[in-house]
């Protein structure tokens, strides 16, 4: 889910009708930034000076669960639509909010309870003075609301969250002992929940006020003039500030429109760690391309090009002195352990054959929901290395503090700052893509990809496996793939073409071999996200052992057939491999490199890659099936950003 908190100037008078003023507009618009972190439904809650009663209440209809309290001189207004953000914005632009100094908004992956009006979130206290976000999952929210049922406490929804409001709501009421502020009422009650939760609230008592608490779930802090601001990343407000706080596990945060306040679940005051977003707003918006996915699958020749940039001395030799972890561990390191998930996961993959290659250290990748649950043998001299964009999955989080109790050291290669994965790890190591927006991941890819190369060559210049002369020969590679990367852009016609003819394809299937074949697992795991067609990639070799019998006419095959300079008979294998699939029939397309003349016999299709050293050539083979699964979708009329069922980064386990 996202999360947007808002708290900045009083209103000084109620205005015309600026839906909500700047409260509510700074909101959605953290939300529209956030949007791709889940958009099952969407919800805003703001205090504002109550003037009488409104004329009517915010969407009348009766499926939408808007709702009105009047308390003193400041009254609770919330309003929330299942659907996609925009549902919501129709909703205020036609029932705008006055003004208000503070504002709270949610954007939902649903968890508990289907995605419906009454699921969606802000939830409210039983006397509709408090309400409440949240992401994560309570995990004895069961209890919790057994108790409170008990009592008599009415339930509106089917969610964990609705336990927190009513929770909440009776601290601040007294009912739980003695009056309290909002900060102290989260306090008590976040010491009560268990399981995963970034919370912000609002009150009519604390107009102007958000109170925010996060447990294994994200919260950043932005500091802005005059305002201050909440988010679960800091996309969620890039277009405002880039001074931003890192908060901790078990903290609790009061933010007012010149205060920021952090302690703990105790209440002992903490000072958060300050950080600067280097992200721009821009890089944030779709610049002209009709989806965020296209732009971002343009943007990667950058991507690759910027995460290289300072790693290198004017010497051409390799300086990654930032990763600030003790080089006598980097030497005695016996094994490497990735863990990551979906298209991250097979950036380690590709990974792993570059590692071993060049550090001659035993490389593993598991999928980090695996990671824990098979006892993995893990020493100090185990190197995890935790991949991640948003550096939030909870797949993730989890399978790196496990790592870090059985006394392994965590590197995480993340994309995004003041997240929480770098922060728990030992070292970390940023990709430089700037914000990735849209849920499948692109440019991500090759950026962790590259930043992987970088610590292998590092490992080895360290550890004596290669000569800093070899490592400035694979450096020079590196450098020169964002022009190669451009070249494969620049030629994408035939593939989105190819892609029309293809949309009504039933299956695709993919084959690679060596660092192909976690290409053939991305070009697979696309295809599946965006245009919701079954697609599976397969190590080509194992093609004869099983998936050879899903072949019949006319089947879409594509190959990814490596450089003809590979080790060990690498490309006439594969080529071998096309040419079996097509005498059963298959329809091959084949992706191979300008001048490969050897795979026109066993291709339908060819699409050209420019040459590059085979370990080089994940960064070009994969971008015309990145592509390719674009073009589907967007032929079958599908939302290329925000495919569904899924989330950008899934903060829950
Ligand atoms: C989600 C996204 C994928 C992404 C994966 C890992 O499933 O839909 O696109 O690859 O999470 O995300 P991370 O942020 O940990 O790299």
């Amino acid at each position: 889910c996202g999360i947007v908190g808002y708290a900045g100037p009083r209103p000084t008078a109620r205005p015309d009708a600026s839906n909500g003023g700047e409260a509510v507009a700074v909101v959605l618009e953290g939300l529209r930034r956030l949007e791709y972190r889940g958009y099952d439904s969407a919800g805003v809650a703001v205090v504002v000076e109550s003037e009488g009663r409104p004329e009517s209440s915010l969407g009348s209809s009766d499926q939408v669960s808007d709702q009105v309290s009047e308390q003193g001189t400041h009254e609770l207004r919330v309003a929330k639509r299942a659907g996609r953000l925009a549902r919501l914005e129709e909703a205020l632009e036609a029932e705008p909010v006055p003004d208000a100094g503070a504002a709270i908004g949610h954007t939902r992956w649903a968890t508990h309870g289907g995605p419906t009006d009454a699921n969606a979130h802000p939830h409210t206290s039983a006397d509709g003075r408090l309400a409440v976000i949240h992401n994560g999952i309570i995990e004895n929210y069961a209890v919790l609301k057994a108790e409170l049922l008990e009592q008599g406490v009415p339930f509106t929804s089917q969610t964990d969250t609705e336990v927190v409001a009513h929770l909440l709501g009776r601290a601040m009421d007294g009912s739980s002992g003695g009056p309290v502020d909002l900060a102290s009422a989260m306090r008590q009650v976040c010491r009560e929940l268990e399981g995963a939760f970034t919370l912000l609230a609002v009150h009519v008592d604390a107009p102007g006020t958000v109170v925010g608490a996060r447990r294994n779930s994200p919260l950043v802090v932005g500091l802005g003039e005059g305002a201050n601001y909440l988010g679960s990343d800091v996309a969620a407000f890039i277009g405002r500030t880039r001074r931003a706080l890192e908060l901790g596990q078990d903290q609790v945060v009061t933010i007012t429109a010149s205060s920021v306040e952090v302690t703990d679940f105790d209440g002992a005051a903490v000072t958060p760690r300050a950080f600067t977003v280097d992200w721009d707003a821009a890089a944030a918006e779709k610049g002209g391309y009709q989806w965020f996915m296209d732009k971002e699958i343009h943007e990667q020749p950058k991507a690759v090009a910027d995460t290289l940039l300072g790693r290198t001395d004017a010497s051409g030799a390799l300086i990654l002195d930032e990763l600030r972890m003790d080089t006598a561990v980097l030497r005695r390191t016996d094994k490497i352990i990735v863990i990551a998930c979906g298209t991250s996961a097979y950036a380690g993959h590709v990974a792993k054959y570059a590692v071993e290659h060049w550090c001659r250290i035993p490389v593993e990748v598991e999928l980090a929901s695996e990671f824990r649950y098979r006892d993995p043998v893990l020493t100090e001299r185990t190197l995890v290395v935790a991949i991640s964009q948003s550096g939030e999955s909870m797949d993730v989080v989890m399978a790196v503090r496990h790592a870090r109790e059985q006394g392994a050291k965590v590197l995480a290669i993340c994309n995004t700052q003041g997240s929480t994965i770098p922060r728990e790890a030992d070292a970390a190591l940023y990709t430089h893509a700037g914000p990735e927006v849209a849920v499948a991941s692109t440019k991500a890819f090759l950026a962790q990809i590259t930043a992987c190369y970088l610590l292998g060559l590092y490992l080895a210049q360290l550890r004596g496996n290669m000569f800093a002369d070899e490592v400035r020969g694979v450096l020079r590679q590196l450098h020169q793939m964002p022009e190669a990367v451009q070249t494969v852009l620049d030629r994408t016609e035939d593939v989105r073409k190819l892609a029309r003819e293809l949309a009504d394809a039933k299956s695709v299937l993919f084959l690679g071999r060596h660092v192909g074949f976690p290409v053939a697992l991305e070009g697979a795991l696309k295809l599946k996200e965006l245009a919701y067609l079954h697609a599976e990639g397969f190590a080509a070799g194992e093609l004869k052992h099983g998936p050879i019998a899903l072949v019949e006419d006319g089947q879409p095959v594509f190959v990814i057939v490596p450089s003809p300079d590979s080790r060990d008979s690498l490309h006439a294998k594969v080529v071998s491999n096309a040419q079996e699939v097509r005498a059963r029939g298959a329809r091959t397309i084949v992706i191979a490199e300008d001048g490969d003349d050897a795979v026109l016999g066993s291709a339908d299709v060819v699409i050209r890659v420019p040459r590059v050293p085979t370990l080089m050539a994940p960064l070009v083979t994969v971008v015309p099936l990145q592509v390719f699964a674009m073009e589907v979708a967007s032929a079958k009329g599908l939302d290329v950003d925000q495919p569904r069922n899924l989330a950008k980064s899934v903060t829950v386990e």
